[in-house]
């Protein structure tokens, strides 16, 4: 068991620490951990989401999407894991999540983008599973990426 897996509890994925805290990042990844911090402040303007901020919400959600949650998918998906595929195998249940929760996010988000009025239901809901992803590579994937590929501190 390595100690990004012995921090993490499934049934509590809102109880740890932040991302970083619990073991500093290689070089190669800590770009990416300093976008899930964006990332997780995205995360809990969706969950505040209100009827009367519901299109504000949707709006600065979209931009940062477009500006950073998109390439951020794009690029884990085309280096980070493609990275960890080289080194181990893939087939690895915290990569098969990370891969699925990428697929689920993307599907809310084209769901909401087809809604007149953004439901506000459906922007916390968006919200949990953002946070939720991030932690799940903040404490698993990124460990274990990490850790197959032999990737350091600086
Ligand atoms: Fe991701
Ligand atoms: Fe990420």
């Amino acid at each position: 068991m390595t100690s990004g897996e012995s921090a993490y509890d499934p049934a509590k994925p809102f109880s740890g620490p932040v991302p970083g805290r619990a073991r500093r990042r290689s070089q190669a990844l800590a770009p990416f951990s300093r976008e899930h911090h964006q990332a997780l402040r995205e995360a809990i303007e969706l969950k505040r989401a209100r009827q009367e901020s519901a299109d504000a919400v949707w709006q600065r959600f979209m931009q940062f999407w477009e500006q950073e949650g998109r390439p951020h998918f794009v690029e884990e998906e085309a280096v980070l894991l493609p990275a960890y595929a080289r080194a181990a195998d893939p087939n690895h249940p915290a990569v098969v999540r990370a891969m699925l929760e990428h697929i689920l996010i993307r599907a809310r988000i084209a769901a909401i983008g087809e809604q007149q009025q953004p439901v506000v239901d459906d922007l916390r809901e968006l919200g949990a599973w953002l946070d939720l992803h991030v932690r799940h590579e903040e404490r698993v994937l990124f460990p274990l990426i990490e850790d197959a590929t032999g990737w350091t501190v600086a």
